[in-house]
Order: structure tokens, then C-alpha cells, then sequence
């Protein structure tokens, strides 16, 4: 059996190394890494492969930015080509970027099995382009592998037959238990570079947070305020970046410390010893509900209630009078409490590897 792993944005690394891994175990089983080079930098690519120990990509189709409409089709033309040369048994996509999505229809109209993993995580707000690549992605994929059970709530609720939907837990959250220590013995060092004592902190990429001048005007001014109470270090975006260029913002952030996108130990150990993390990131708001730091959503809605529910999440929204009161109920100590969810165990990766390997057995016989 043949499988192709789809990859192409930071936050696809730390999901596929589990899952390479636990089918390594599989003898049948031969796989083909695939990176589409939708983020190509090396603080944003290859320190993730260097970190996280992956195989070096088999094929980079080097897509590179544009808008949606040039990535996604740029991404698909070349993706078809590979799948026609290398005709794949099964071909697995990650989370909701548009490399995602765009395998996925190839995928879709060749006939190639698709498994998603990640599946079912729904914000129900179709503005956020990852929002669109979600429902694309579970309505045309044939295996649907979720991290938590609101997923499968959200797929039964559109149509999907219950057959095609497995709990597998939070494959993500596989990757940091493996490396946690890794990261760990990076922390005194850490430590020294940025002088840290107590610390917040912040990432924030989204689109609705740092495309609009006003928006990002008010979060860096509260960010500025909160830095006054609370040192925040700001490892930024490369779209962030050159967004507080572009409308001359830097002036407002003085009392924010910047610094490069860091890699996914640094950025790993950081947010375990932070006193609060500022975030509108999917996945970030999984890794603080995992390490029980406090963390606060700049996000009106979250595809990841569970991390509200039972972790330590709570969604600010856009609203800065919000976000600076709850930044300072943590400060005086009030912080939410919270339990990790069931199946974020470090383990989902071989019941992935499992399941695909059980289909594929079903379905040749
Ligand atoms: C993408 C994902 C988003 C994810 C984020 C994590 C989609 C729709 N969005 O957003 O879900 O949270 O990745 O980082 O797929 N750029 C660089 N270097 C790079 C990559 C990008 O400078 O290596 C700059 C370019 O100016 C580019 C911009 O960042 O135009 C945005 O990159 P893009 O891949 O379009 O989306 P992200 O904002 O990174």
C-alpha cells in the first residue's frame, strides 16, 4: 500500500511526523512526503523538518504565496501531476490550510481515498478561510479522523455517514509529549536570550486580526498596555510583520519585545512556562489547553471548543476591554483551571496508522 502524506504550512509539521511514524510500523506500507511549499522560509519550513525529525520531503512542488484562488490552483496543478505519476492507495491531508484543501479535490475527482486528519473542527464562521477548507475537505474525504468528540457531533449534523468518522484524539498533542523534554532542556537558555522573568506570550496571524489597520492598531495598544503589567514577547508572523510596516505601527508597540518566528521547540518551551499566552492560533489554543497555561483567544469563535469547555481557553473576541481585564484576573492570580481532554495522549498517531491500514485491508478484499 502506497501513501502520500500532504503537507505545506507550519502548523501541518507537528501533525504528520506521528503518523509517519506509527505506519513505519506497518511493513505494507511504503509513504511518500509531500510538501507544496506553501510556506517556504526556513524559520516558517525547515527548522520544523530539522526539529521535529522528519523525513526530508520526497517531492516539494515549491507553490510559494499568492492569493487563495493562485495558491489553491497552483497547488492543485502541480499535486495532479504527482498523483498520476506515483498512483497512491491512500492519500492523507492535514488540518485546514490551503494545501489541504487543494490535494483533497485533486484527490476527489481521480478517485484516490482520502483520509483527513483533523477532521470535523468547525468555527462556524465561513469568513475564515480555513473555515471553507474544513467543510470542502470532510465532504469529499473518504476517512475522517477527529481529534475530540464535537468533531464527529459536527460531521454527523452534515450528512456524514457515521462509518467514514473515527475519534482518534489530538495527533498534534503526540508530537509535543515526544519532545516536551527536548524543549525543556532548551528553556535556561531561552531564558537568558530574552531575559525572562514573568512573561506573556503572543501570536496572532489571522487575517480579521492583522489585515485591518484598525483592528491591529488596537491590539498592539493593548498589547502595549499589558506589556507595562507583563514583559510580552511577540515571535512574529512574517503577514504580521509586514503589516505593522506597511501602516507604521511600530511606534505603538515599544513596550513589546519582537523577535523572529522561533521553532517549534523554542516556541513549545516558551508557552510552558509563560504566565499567559495571547494567541489566535488553532493550535496554540490546543498546546496551552494541553500544558494547563492560561491562554486568551483574540477570536469571536473558536473551531476548538473543546479547549474552552474543559481547558484553560477563553475567548476575548476582538473586544480590548475584555482581553485586558481577563489578561489581569491572571495576573492577580484567578486563572482558569483545566483538564486535558480524553485522547490527547500521545497515542493517536498509531490509532491513525491502525485505522488506515484496517480500511485499506476492507476495502481490497
Ligand atoms: C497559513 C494558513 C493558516 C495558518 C498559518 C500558520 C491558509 C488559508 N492559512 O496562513 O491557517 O494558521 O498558515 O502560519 O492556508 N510568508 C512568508 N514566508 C513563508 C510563508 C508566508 O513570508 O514561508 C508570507 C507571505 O507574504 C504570504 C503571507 O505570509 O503572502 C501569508 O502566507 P499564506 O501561506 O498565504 O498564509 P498564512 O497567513 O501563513
Amino acid at each position: 500500500m502506497k501513501v502520500i502524506h500532504v503537507v505545506g504550512a507550519r502548523p501541518n509539521f507537528m501533525k504528520v511526523g506521528p503518523v509517519i511514524d506509527a505506519l513505519k510500523e506497518h511493513k505494507s506500507v511504503t509513504q511518500v512526503l509531500l510538501h507544496t511549499g506553501q510556506h517556504y522560509d526556513a524559520n516558517m519550513s525547515q527548522i520544523f523538518f530539522e526539529q521535529l525529525a522528519l523525513p526530508a520531503p520526497d517531492i516539494n512542488l515549491e507553490i510559494g504565496s499568492g492569493s487563495h484562488a493562485v495558491q489553491t490552483a497552483q497547488t492543485m496543478i502541480a499535486f495532479e501531476q504527482q498523483v498520476l505519476q506515483h498512483r497512491p492507495d491512500w492519500v492523507l491531508v492535514y488540518g485546514d490550510v490551503n494545501s489541504t484543501v487543494a490535494a483533497t479535490l485533486v484527490c476527489a475527482k481521480l478517485g484516490i481515498p482520502i483520509a483527513h486528519v483533523e477532521a470535523g473542527l468547525r468555527s462556524f464562521d465561513r469568513s475564515m478561510p480555513e473555515e471553507v477548507n474544513r467543510l470542502v475537505t470532510d465532504q469529499l474525504a473518504n476517512l475522517l479522523l477527529t481529534p475530540s468528540p464535537d468533531g464527529d457531533t459536527n460531521l454527523l449534523r452534515e450528512g456524514v455517514q457515521p462509518e467514514r468518522i473515527h475519534l482518534v484524539g489530538n495527533v498534534m498533542i503526540d508530537t509535543l509529549v515526544r519532545l516536551r523534554p527536548q524543549a525543556e532542556a532548551l528553556w535556561p537558555s531561552l531564558r537568558e536570550r530574552f531575559g525572562l522573568a514573568g512573561y506573556g506570550l503572543v501570536h496572532l496571524n489571522r487575517p480579521t486580526n492583522v489585515d485591518e489597520p484598525t483592528m491591529l492598531r488596537a491590539i498592539l495598544s493593548t498589547l502595549n498596555e499589558i506589556a507595562a503589567d507583563l514583559p510580552l514577547l511577540f515571535p512574529i508572523h512574517p503577514r504580521t510583520r509586514k503589516r505593522i510596516q506597511d501602516h507604521g505601527l511600530a511606534p505603538i508597540a515599544q513596550g513589546i519585545q519582537f523577535c523572529e518566528p522561533l521553532g517549534y521547540l523554542e516556541f513549545l518551551a516558551l508557552q510552558a512556562h509563560a504566565a499567559m499566552v495571547l494567541t489566535d492560533s488553532g493550535g496554540v489554543q490546543e498546546e496551552t489547553t494541553f500544558l494547563q497555561v492560561p491562554c486568551l483567544t483574540l477570536r469571536e469563535n473558536t473551531e476548538r471548543p473543546i479547549t474552552v469547555d474543559v481547558g484553560t481557553n477563553i475567548l476575548v473576541g476582538q473586544d480590548m476591554d475584555l482581553l485586558r481585564s481577563e489578561a489581569g484576573r491572571i495576573l492577580q492570580g484567578q486563572r482558569k483551571q483545566g483538564t486535558v481532554p480524553p485522547l490527547w495522549d500521545g497515542q493517536a498517531g498509531r490509532r491513525i496508522a491502525e485505522i488506515i491500514v484496517q480500511t485499506e485491508r476492507v476495502s481490497s478484499r
